[in-house]
């Protein structure tokens, strides 16, 4: 298990580049199951997720040809049908595989995603659209088996608003025959970049990015060429390390559109941001002022930057709230934070951080992807050393964290 070790105390200061969204990349690469000439892709993140994605579409016969931050798919080869369970439980984003084989081949057998560590995170949404669009669905042996001749357009609300499932239905009303009417849709930009992926493929998609998306399926879809769009996720990871650290950092390669409830907390907490064209800069010359968080779907403040806020409120000043309203599980990082002296009370999914004046270093360790960026961030301003454990978490969705990190400045070191 290999660990992180982190020296903190040193503010964050330069320049560092954004990587491109592995939320936007994940469906993005399952839209190569959708035609049969090449899907050029661009600005592709080096994480561990884009690389299990790979593999798995891979074993179903796309061919994949990769370069540095770019890939082409090509899926005039799909013979496999199936996401096995083996690669399904350890990423769950492999259920996006469903929609775009039942769309264009008439078939799936996509494992059942176990559960996660922030939440039993149902698909039942992704199954029921499947079948208002007239998918015959039977699980069995832990297994979903979809079949359809033809999926048919049809009219669909999502009782809960679920990014994968929209993308997933995206994907499949783009070859059914008619129209298909997401309601209570995701706004997510991830949603609106894979919109825009599919419409360079030839798809008739309206509405991305409100609440309302109208999928006119056509017959097929052919190759394109599409830039992925960048992580606004660790974006606001890094905005939030440069002001928990009292520092001075520059984004590059990112867009400030993408994360505003995120700036407007940072300026709350006394950060001053300055946003260029495809920068943001953050200074933070005092101590930051606590600030009240609740999670929402997008545009609202996003769920996955929760726990870096977390973090940032342990040593603000003054007392905050936390509220976490998409996930039951989301607050794995507080017990890991109390090691490092933060005083957090949880009730339910509310939180209260008061903030104190400084943490210790301490032995801890990551439960999930965004959990352990929140303990890095804590690391970072902590006095002392932590050494934070099963980072598997982090390269899941963190390309070269240490890399970047340690260009701005920060004592970090992986231990084998
Ligand atoms: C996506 O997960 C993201 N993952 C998550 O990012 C993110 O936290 C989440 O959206 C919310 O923004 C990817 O895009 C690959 P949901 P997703 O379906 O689509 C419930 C990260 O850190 N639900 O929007 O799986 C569900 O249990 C990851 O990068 C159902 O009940 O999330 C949750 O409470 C973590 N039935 C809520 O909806 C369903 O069929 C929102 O889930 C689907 C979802």
């Amino acid at each position: 298990m290999q660990k992180l070790a982190i020296i903190g105390g040193t503010p964050l200061r330069g320049t560092v580049r954004i990587s491109g969204a592995k939320n936007a990349a994940l469906p993005i690469l399952c839209a190569g199951l959708l035609t049969a000439d090449d899907l050029h892709l661009t600005n592709l993140p080096d994480l561990h997720d884009v690389a299990t994605m790979r593999r798995l579409l891979e074993q179903m016969g796309i061919k994949a040809t990769p370069g540095a931050g770019e890939i082409t798919l090509n899926g005039a080869a799909v013979d496999k049908l199936e996401a096995p369970y083996d690669m399904v439980k350890t990423m769950r984003a492999a259920i996006l595989v469903l929609g775009p084989l039942v769309a264009r081949f008439g078939e799936a057998r996509v494992s059942l995603p176990g559960g996660c560590a922030i939440g039993s995170r149902p698909v039942d949404l992704h199954i029921k659209g499947l079948q208002a669009m007239g998918a015959e669905i039977h699980i069995e042996h832990g297994y979903i088996h979809a079949t359809a001749k033809k999926l048919k357009g049809a009219r669909i609300f999502f009782d809960i608003v679920s990014v994968t499932g929209t993308e997933n239905l995206m994907m499949a009303a783009a070859l059914a025959d008619g129209v298909t009417v997401l309601e209570n849709a995701a706004r997510e930009p991830e949603v609106i970049d894979l919109a825009d992926c599919l419409r360079a493929m030839g798809a008739k998609i309206t509405g991305d990015g409100s609440d309302t998306i109208t999928i006119t399926g056509v017959a097929s879809l052919h190759g394109a060429s599409h830039r992925i769009l960048p992580d606004r996720i660790e974006s606001g990871t890094f905005l939030v390390a440069a002001a928990a650290t009292g520092g001075d950092v520059t984004l590059c390669d990112t867009r400030a559109d993408l994360l505003e409830t995120v700036l407007e907390k940072l300026s709350e907490a006394g950060a001053q941001i300055d946003v260029g064209t495809d920068t943001i800069r953050l200074r933070m010359t005092a101590r930051p002022k606590a600030v009240n968080v609740r999670t929402a779907p997008h545009p609202a403040f996003p769920t996955d930057m929760q726990a870096q806020f977390m973090a940032l409120n342990c040593i603000a000043e003054g007392s905050a709230m936390v509220v976490e309203t998409i996930f039951e599980n989301r607050f794995m990082h507080v017990q890991e934070l109390r090691r490092l002296g933060a005083r957090i009370d949880v009730e339910g999914n509310t939180a209260v951080v008061h903030g104190v004046t400084r943490l210790e270093g301490a032995d801890v360790m990551a439960t999930d992807l965004r959990a352990s960026a929140s303990l890095v961030i804590a690391a970072l301003l902590a006095q002392g050393e932590t050494v934070i454990d099963r980072i598997y978490h982090l390269d899941r969705g963190y390309e070269h964290i240490e890399a970047k990190l340690s260009q701005l400045g920060a004592n970090i070191r992986r231990l084998k």
